[in-house]
C-alpha cells in the first residue's frame, strides 16, 4: 500500500521573458501532462500546478528591449505561455503567475518566517554599482570583454560566443548596461541561505533515502553534496520582484530562485481559493506525494535549495521524487531562443491547426528521457505517418467501417472466442498494466509503446483474420471478430488519453459511450447492440509540403544565423621579453604613391617617406583601400623588417594595420599629424 493518499504535481513555472518552444514541451509539460491525465482516470486525488515565472533579470532585459515596461513585458508572455499550453491541452489545475499579489504574500511570509527564526546569515559584500544609474548591477547587466575568447559583449555571468561561466569581476573592461559608464565596485548587504548547514541532512535524505530517483536526478545531486554547499545569496538589489520584508532592505527583493518554487505554494493557494476549499492538506499532509517535473538545468533548485528551505521552514511537506528530463535538441543543434533556433508552441499552433497529437506524440515517442535526444522534422513525419496513421488510424478505421458496413453501425454480440482471439485478448488484457507501471515509473517511451501494442496487436489481428473474406459465409464470426476489434479500439481511447487527448476524444465519439476510468483487465467496454458513431480518419497524413514550410523555416533561421554571429577575436598571444619589442623600430611614413600590382587583387604597391629614406612596400590591402584614396595617409611602418621580394617587388618594411575579427584592414595612424621619421614606441 502507498503511503500516500493524493499527488501535488508541479511542472516547472516558465520564465515569462519569452515564448516557450517543443524543448519545454517535450522535457517537462508533456511528461507532467501525461502524468496527471493518467493519475486523473485512474481515479487517483491529484492536482497539477504550474505558472509563470515573472521576476529575475531576464524579464527585465526583455522589457527594456521591447521599450514597454516589466509588467506589460510579463502579461505579454504570461498570456503566450498560458494559451500554448492550453493550445497543446496540458492539463493543468490552475496556471498561476508569479506577479499576482497572492504569490507576493506568499513568498513574503515564507521569507519573514525563515529571517524570524534565523535561518539566514546577512552578510556584505562588494558588488558592481552603475554610479550613473545609481543602482546595483544583476550579473546580467554587466558587459565586457572576455577574459579567454576576446567577445566584447560578453555577459557577467556568462560569455555567450564560447560559453564560458564568468562572475563579473573577471569581464575585462566591464560597463553598466543601463548607462554604458564603468561599474564601480559598492559594499552592499545580502541574506544567504546557509546550504552548508543542510550538508548531513541533505546526505541523509537523498541519498540514503530516495536512491530510487532517477540516476540522472540523483547523480547530480550526489554530485552537488560531494563537492560541498555554500551558502547561497537569495536578495538582490533589483527593484523588480517580490520586496524583502525585513527593516533596512529597501531596494532589495527576493532572487528569483527564492521565490519561483514558492510559486507553487501560492498557485496551490490560487486554485484552493477559487474552488472555495483549502490548500493546506496538499502541503502540509505528510499524505500528500509532492512531484517536481524539470528539466536538467532545474535540479540543484528542486532537489537541494527548496527542500532546504522548505525543511528550513518546517511547515512543509518535501519532494517525494524529482522525475526530471535531459534535454531535447532541434535537427542536430542546441535549442537556443537567442538564435532563435527552436520551434515555438504558438507557431506550430498556427501553422499546424489540429495537429496537437502529432507533435505530443513524437516528442512522447523520443522524450529525453535519460540522455539529450534529438528531434528533427523528417522523424516526426515518419512516426506520425508510419505508426499513428498506418497502424492505430488503419486499425480503428477498419473496424469502426466495417461494422457500418455488415451490422448497421452498431456492436455485434460476440460468439465463441478461437485461439487468434485468445492472443487479441491477451495483449488487451496485458496493456493496462503494463502502460501503467510504466508510467508510474516515469518511464513515458516505454508507456507510449505499451499502448501502441494494442493498436499493433488489433491491426494483426484483422490482417490475420480477414472478415471482409468471411461475411457471406459465416457472418456470426465477423460478428466475433468486430466486436473484439471494437473493444480494442475503445481499449485504445482509455490508454490513448493521457499522451494524445484530442485523438482520444475523437475516437470516443465515433464509439458508443463508454465509462472514462483506467481500464481494468476486461476489455468490454461497449455493449453489444450499441450504435457506434460515424467512422473518421483518425490520423490524417502529414504531407511532404507541411513538412518543407517547418524545414524553410528552420533554413532561414540558420542563414540570418551566419550573419549574426560575430567572428571570435582570437585569444592575446603569448608573451614577448621587451628587449625584443625594443628590436622593432616602428616609424611614422607617409604615402606619396599608390598603385596595384599587376595580376593581384590584395597586393598595392607603395611609396613611402619615412623621413629618413623614401622607399617602396608591398601591402595587402587592396580589397580595402583603393590607390587613389590613401596617397597622402600616415601610416605605422615596421622599418626594419628585413626586406623580401613580393611578386617581383622588393618590399622594404611593412605597414601596421588593425584586423578586425572578420580580417578587415583599417590603417593604424597617428591621430594628429607628425613629422615622418617619428618612431612609435
Ligand atoms: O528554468 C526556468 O525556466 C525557471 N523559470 C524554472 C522555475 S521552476 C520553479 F522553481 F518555479
Ligand atoms: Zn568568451
Amino acid at each position: 500500500m502507498s503511503q500516500f493518499k493524493r499527488s501535488l504535481i508541479t511542472a516547472a513555472l516558465p520564465y515569462a521573458n519569452g515564448p516557450v518552444h517543443i524543448g519545454h514541451l517535450a522535457g517537462v509539460y508533456l511528461p507532467a501532462d501525461i502524468y496527471a491525465r493518467y493519475k486523473r482516470l485512474k481515479g487517483d486525488e491529484i492536482l497539477f500546478v504550474c505558472g509563470s515565472d515573472e521576476h529575475g533579470v531576464p524579464v527585465t532585459i526583455r522589457a527594456k528591449k521591447e521599450g514597454i515596461s516589466v509588467q506589460e513585458a510579463v502579461d505579454k508572455y504570461h498570456a503566450l505561455i498560458r494559451d500554448s499550453f492550453e493550445g497543446f491541452g496540458i492539463s493543468f489545475d490552475v496556471y498561476s503567475r508569479t506577479s499576482a499579489p497572492i504569490h507576493h504574500k506568499t513568498a513574503s511570509d515564507f521569507f519573514q518566517k525563515m529571517d524570524e527564526k534565523g535561518d539566514f546569515l546577512i552578510q556584505s559584500s562588494e558588488q558592481y554599482f552603475d554610479p550613473e544609474a545609481g543602482q546595483f548591477l544583476a550579473d546580467r547587466y554587466i558587459q565586457g570583454t572576455c577574459p579567454k575568447c576576446g567577445f566584447e559583449n560578453a555577459y557577467g555571468d556568462q560569455c555567450e560566443s564560447c560559453g564560458t561561466t564568468l562572475s563579473p569581476a573577471e569581464l575585462l573592461m566591464p560597463r553598466s548596461m543601463l548607462s554604458g559608464s564603468a561599474p564601480v565596485m559598492k559594499e552592499t548587504k545580502h541574506w544567504y541561505l546557509p546550504l552548508d548547514r543542510y550538508e548531513a541532512w541533505l546526505r541523509e535524505w537523498i541519498l540514503e533515502g530516495h536512491k530510487e530517483w532517477k540516476p540522472n536526478v540523483y547523480g547530480q545531486c550526489k554530485s552537488w553534496i560531494e563537492q560541498g554547499l555554500q551558502p547561497r545569496a537569495v536578495t538582490r538589489d533589483l527593484d523588480w520582484g517580490v520586496p524583502v520584508p525585513s527593516a533596512n532592505a529597501e531596494g532589495k527583493v527576493l532572487y528569483v530562485w527564492f521565490d519561483a518554487p514558492i510559486g507553487y505554494i501560492s498557485a496551490t493557494r490560487e486554485w484552493a481559493e477559487t474552488k472555495g476549499t483549502g490548500w493546506e492538506k496538499w502541503w502540509k499532509d505528510p499524505e500528500t506525494r509532492l512531484l517536481h517535473f524539470i528539466g536538467k538545468d532545474n535540479i540543484v533548485f528542486h532537489c537541494i535549495i527548496f527542500p532546504v528551505m522548505l525543511k528550513a521552514h518546517g511547515d512543509f511537506i518535501l519532494p517525494d521524487n524529482v522525475p526530471a528530463n535531459e534535454f531535447l535538441n532541434l535537427e542536430g543543434q542546441k535549442i537556443s531562443t537567442s538564435r532563435n533556433w527552436a520551434v515555438w508552441l504558438h507557431e506550430y499552433l498556427n501553422d499546424m491547426p489540429g495537429r496537437q497529437d502529432a507533435l505530443r506524440y513524437a516528442l512522447a515517442a523520443s522524450a529525453p528521457e535519460t540522455k539529450d535526444n534529438d528531434f528533427t522534422w523528417k522523424e516526426f513525419q515518419a512516426r506520425y505517418n508510419n505508426e499513428l496513421a498506418d497502424i492505430a488510424g488503419n486499425f480503428v478505421n477498419r473496424a469502426l467501417v466495417l461494422t457500418q458496413k455488415y451490422f448497421d453501425g452498431k456492436v455485434p454480440a460476440r460468439g465463441p472466442f478461437t485461439e487468434t482471439d485468445q492472443e487479441l485478448i491477451a495483449v488487451l488484457e496485458a496493456a493496462p498494466g503494463l502502460v501503467s507501471e510504466n508510467l508510474e515509473n516515469f518511464r513515458l517511451r516505454q508507456a507510449l509503446a505499451e499502448m501502441m501494442q494494442v493498436a499493433r496487436a488489433g491491426n494483426k489481428y484483422l490482417a490475420e483474420t480477414e472478415p471482409w473474406k468471411l461475411y457471406k459465409t459465416d457472418p456470426e464470426r465477423v460478428g466475433t471478430i468486430l466486436n473484439l476489434g471494437l473493444q480494442a479500439s475503445a481499449l485504445l481511447a482509455l490508454l490513448m488519453e493521457p499522451f494524445l487527448p484530442f485523438s482520444a476524444e475523437k475516437l470516443r465519439q465515433m464509439l458508443p459511450p463508454f465509462h472514462t476510468q483506467w481500464p481494468q483487465n476486461k476489455f468490454e467496454f461497449l455493449e453489444a447492440e450499441s450504435k457506434i458513431g460515424t467512422p473518421e480518419i483518425l490520423f490524417a497524413k502529414i504531407s511532404d509540403e507541411e513538412i518543407q514550410v517547418q524545414m524553410d523555416r528552420l533554413e532561414q533561421t540558420k542563414s540570418q544565423n551566419v550573419i549574426e554571429t560575430p567572428p571570435a577575436i582570437p585569444a592575446i598571444k603569448a608573451d614577448v621579453a621587451f628587449p625584443d619589442f625594443e628590436k622593432m623600430d616602428i616609424r611614422v611614413a607617409t604615402i606619396l604613391e599608390a598603385e596595384s600590382v599587376p595580376k593581384t587583387k590584395k597586393l598595392l604597391k607603395l611609396l613611402l617617406d619615412t623621413g629618413v629614406d623614401r622607399r617602396t612596400v608591398v601591402s595587402g590591402i587592396a580589397e580595402f583601400h583603393s590607390p587613389e584614396n590613401i596617397v597622402g595617409q600616415q601610416v605605422l611602418l615596421l622599418a626594419n623588417l628585413a626586406p623580401r621580394e613580393i611578386k617581383g617587388i622588393m618590399s622594404q618594411g611593412m605597414i601596421l594595420m588593425a584586423k578586425n575579427p572578420a580580417g578587415e584592414l583599417a590603417f593604424a595612424s597617428p591621430a594628429n599629424w607628425v613629422a615622418p621619421g617619428s618612431s612609435v614606441a
